[in-house]
């Protein structure tokens, strides 16, 4: 049927009727909050890339957790800063870690909220990259078993998610086998699946204070222009163990989520980084962007593409202030 028959636009003519059409609507179930710890007291600092989100010790992340789980947020993603680091990344597996401090403290404050234990070894370096290293070399399987033994210490800490985003090959396996032979066979593994080698984690490297030192991460995350090997990654981490999958970034790989909905019927989730947040920020202090339309759409569009679930920055503020 063509025009004059059909008109698309009897359908636009009032927002009732947009509403009651609307193919994607964003809830609050559908969003994830980031979360930086540091250690030390009585810190609230602000990250100067990203307008809004601080760097919380854990005496003071108490009060966000309260705001969060009042506005019925359903989950958060832990980073945490240590006091040292080394060249094993040993803050990441440490009982007393600030993650597992973390995720203790939060867990007796909101046993409902989800507390998913971002598993990577990057902050905790001091080369700053995911894995161990040998001159300029990022090693893989010697990288494995310290990224397990630091999934199996947030899973008795009591994360109730751990989410590898190293893009070791064969993590997901190893983590897996390693919760499951510590009592963990319960505990969900969501898999950083597709996480591509991008400019877009600039400000969180500032946040988390996890830049490489030398070199870069092109040897292990992805490279940007393909699609493809986005699915063999997806595929192979299920195969492995994954119960969820994650694409990251999210705005500029919209078409990697969608070919991974196609693909698995696991939840996908998509994580908005931290350059994404803060071009939107930036642009609207600047009047250039209308803040708020601008994340309402940007997110949507994100779960338009397929996502079940998003990890965004903006999380706090769309459920406070737009959903
Ligand atoms: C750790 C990690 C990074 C992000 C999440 N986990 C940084 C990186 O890979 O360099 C980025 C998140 C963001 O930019 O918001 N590997």
């Amino acid at each position: 049927m063509t025009f004059p028959l059909t008109r698309s636009r009897r359908l636009r003519n009032n927002d009732t009727l947009r509403r009651l059409v609307r193919e994607t609507t964003l809830t609050i179930n559908d969003l994830i909050m980031p979360i930086f710890l540091v250690f030390g007291k009585n810190k609230v600092e602000p990250i100067s890339s990203m307008p809004g989100i601080n760097r919380y010790s854990l005496d003071r992340v108490g009060e966000h957790i309260a705001e969060l789980n009042k506005l019925n947020i359903p989950g958060v993603i832990l980073f945490g800063i240590p006091e040292h680091k080394d060249a094993q990344g040993s803050g990441a597996y440490a009982d007393d870690g600030i993650i597992q401090e973390g995720i203790k403290r939060i867990k007796d404050q909101a046993p409902d909220l989800l507390v998913i234990a971002d598993l990577c070894l990057c902050e905790y370096t001091s080369h700053g990259h995911c894995g161990m290293i040998k001159g300029d070399q990022i090693l893989n399987d010697e990288s494995l078993d310290v990224l397990a033994r630091a999934g199996v210490s947030q899973a008795k800490a009591g994360a109730d998610i751990i989410a590898p985003s190293d893009m070791m090959d064969g993590r997901v396996l190893a983590v897996r086998s390693a919760l499951d032979e510590t009592g963990f066979s319960q505990t969900p593994i969501l898999s950083y699946a597709a996480k591509y080698a991008s400019s877009f984690y600039g400000p969180f490297r500032e946040a988390a204070d996890g830049a490489p030192q030398f070199g870069d991460r092109k040897t292990y995350q992805m490279d940007p222009g393909n699609a493809r090997e986005a699915i063999k990654e997806v595929l192979q981490d299920i195969d492995e163990g994954a119960d969820m999958i994650m694409v990251k970034p999210a705005l500029p790989y919209l078409d990697i989520i969608a070919k991974t909905r196609e693909v698995t019927d696991l939840p996908v989730g998509a994580y908005n980084v931290s350059g994404e947040y803060a071009m939107i920020m930036a642009a609207a202090e600047k009047g250039w962007l209308d803040k708020d339309k601008t994340i309402l759409e940007s997110v949507t569009s994100i779960k338009r593409a397929g996502a079940d679930f998003i990890i965004t920055y903006f999380a706090e503020y769309l459920a406070k202030n737009l959903l």
